[in-house]
């Protein structure tokens, strides 16, 4: 029986996921098909006790369902409970669990793709939103020192630096002010990176000075569309290492598959057919 995967959201036009896991699917030949399900809000629930049959074996959840499917899972891991969200379901026979490997994807591929080890770094990070949560737990876990927190809407920021304090207490974490981020002493940032929407399709750069960073400080983006948004290009001129959003993407992808599937599937094929698709649609 071919078991099926796949991604629950909307809309859901173009999702990168789709070509991304196929691509690991047919490199591994195993029988499995992954499957955009756009759903609409008034179905969702509807949508769940349908996943809990057998030939369903998981999938992802995406905008604006990662807080919305909570309620109607059957178990979540303590680490998505923390985070608060849920993007990755598991049919457990049955029993649907729900995980989350955004920001675990996040730190594995700062790691693969710049060697960034969280342990000690201080970090700026820009924005405060849903995947700004993922990431902040996701490194302070992998044992960042500290991190600044800086948003348009400063509520938001403290609310997650209040947030983080509760799982973090040792570590500190501070929210700040978005115009507020060219008066930090830059020497002693090791990351920044931007989760806000601030780049995508091109549009708008991140309002900061990138002069006066260590040589080894890395600027990260998760926006993937495009690659190099702005503020990377900016970053790279300015001789820093950069890190894009295609990173987070294909690894919290491979994360979902291994737990779906028991493979861990090619990262570099997947990466491939993320690029691909963003040449064609995006
Ligand atoms: N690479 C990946 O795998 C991956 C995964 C998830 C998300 N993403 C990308 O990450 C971005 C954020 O996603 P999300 O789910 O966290 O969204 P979200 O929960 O809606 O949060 C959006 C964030 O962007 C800020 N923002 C939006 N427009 C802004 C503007 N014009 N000026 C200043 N700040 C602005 C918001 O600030 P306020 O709080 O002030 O509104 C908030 O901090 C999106 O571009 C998404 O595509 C990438």
């Amino acid at each position: 029986m071919t078991l099926v995967l796949g991604i629950v959201g909307h809309p859901l036009d173009h999702s990168l996921s789709v070509p991304m896991h196929m691509s690991a699917i047919f490199t591994l030949g195993i029988d499995y098909v992954y499957m955009s399900f756009d759903i609409l809000p008034e179905n969702l629930s509807h949508a769940v006790t349908q996943f809990r049959k057998e030939h369903i074996k998981g999938f992802n959840v995406t905008i604006p369902y990662k807080e919305d499917i909570m309620p109607y899972l059957d178990s979540i891991d303590e680490y998505a409970g923390k985070i608060g969200a849920v993007n990755t379901v598991n049919n457990e026979n049955g029993r649907l669990k729900g995980y989350n490997t955004d920001g675990i994807g996040y730190v594995k591929s700062l790691g693969e793709q710049t060697g960034f080890d969280p342990r000690g770094k201080q970090v700026l990070m820009i924005g405060a939103g849903g995947a700004a949560k993922a990431v902040a737990f996701s490194l302070l876990e992998a044992g960042a020192d500290k991190i600044i927190i800086a948003n348009r809407t400063p509520e938001r920021a403290e609310a997650l630096h209040r947030h983080l304090c509760v799982y973090f207490p040792a570590t500190s974490s501070q929210s700040i002010r978005l115009q507020d981020m060219n008066a930090l002493d830059h020497k002693k940032i090791n990351l920044v990176i931007n989760t806000t929407s601030i780049g995508m399709k091109g549009a708008g750069d991140i309002d900061m000075d990138l002069t006066g960073f260590r040589s080894d400080t890395v600027v990260s983006d998760i926006v993937y569309n495009p690659l190099e948004t702005p503020f990377l290009k900016r970053a790279k001129h300015a001789g820093l290492k950069t890190h894009d959003g295609a990173g987070m993407l294909v690894y919290q992808g491979a994360e979902s598959f291994k737990l779906w599937t028991g493979v861990q599937p090619p990262v570099d094929i997947m990466r491939q057919a993320v690029l691909r698709a963003l040449q064609e649609h995006h």
